[in-house]
């Protein structure tokens, strides 16, 4: 991109006026002042400074729910080649990045967006939402096992904050349950199910505080409504309590 072009995409002023910044050596690439008009830069790796301070293009902001299926990661590129989450999302222009992750056999609600302060609020663990997961389990838990998952359960180094859980479907060997939790430690969910010896034998997350799948097919994806993200940037610990 010529450097004219980038600078009034970083909103520092028009073309013309931008290369009259050029002509006066107000403009450094990478720390070299910069006087030819013409100059080509690469806008992902070349630091460009006016008046010594470094500037940017500000990027559309864009906020995505997928509905991610089993056997793709959560990550943006993978040393095994398996798909990502990347590869579900081909007309998506921004560069995005997955609000937490969903393990590869975890299918459901996934979050992606190119706002690092919203990424970084909603995985922080002091601002963490309600997530709603349903998972398939092993058997049949009892009154008790199901009070001891409610009532937090020591897991490795931790003990798991007060969770929600009920059972929605059985029959004679698993049984259906919906878990509701605010944490997102590393699987999470499956980690808990074992502690209770009702290993999980297949996991969706359906829920992320008010925002649900709502008939989004496995796979597919859309934009975030203005209400669901008015309140993912409103929400905070009072939504979570459980
Ligand atoms: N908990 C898990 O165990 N796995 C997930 O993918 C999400 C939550």
């Amino acid at each position: 991109m010529r450097l004219q072009k980038f600078m009034a995409k970083a909103g520092i002023a028009s073309r013309r006026k931008s290369e009259k910044i050029i002509l006066d050596e107000r403009v450094m690439v990478n720390d070299k002042i910069i006087k030819e008009l013409g100059f080509k830069i690469n806008p992902d790796k070349d630091i460009i400074k006016v008046d010594n301070k470094i500037i940017y293009i500000e990027e559309e902001k864009i906020y995505i729910l997928l509905n991610k299926p089993v056997n793709y990661i959560t990550s943006v590129s993978d040393q095994f080649d398996r798909k990502t989450v990347m590869d579900l999302l081909p007309d998506i222009q921004q560069r995005v990045y997955p609000v937490g992750r969903l393990d590869y056999d975890t299918s459901g609600l996934l979050l992606l967006t190119n706002d690092g302060d919203l990424t970084y609020k909603m995985t922080h663990p002091s601002h963490e939402v309600e997530k709603v997961y349903l998972a398939e389990v092993k058997g049949i838990p009892s009154e008790d096992q199901l009070n001891n998952f409610r009532n937090g359960l020591s897991i490795e180094d931790y003990v798991t904050s007060k969770a929600k859980i009920n059972i929605i479907e059985k029959n004679n060997t698993k049984s259906l349950l919906e878990i509701t939790i605010h944490e997102g430690k590393n699987r999470q969910v499956r980690k808990m199910c074992e502690k209770i010896n009702h290993p999980v034998l297949k996991l969706k997350r359906i829920k992320f505080g008010i925002i649900d799948l709502n008939g989004l097919k496995e796979g597919n994806y859309r934009r975030l409504t203005k209400t669901e993200l008015t309140y993912l940037k409103k929400s905070h610990k009072e939504d979570k309590k459980i």
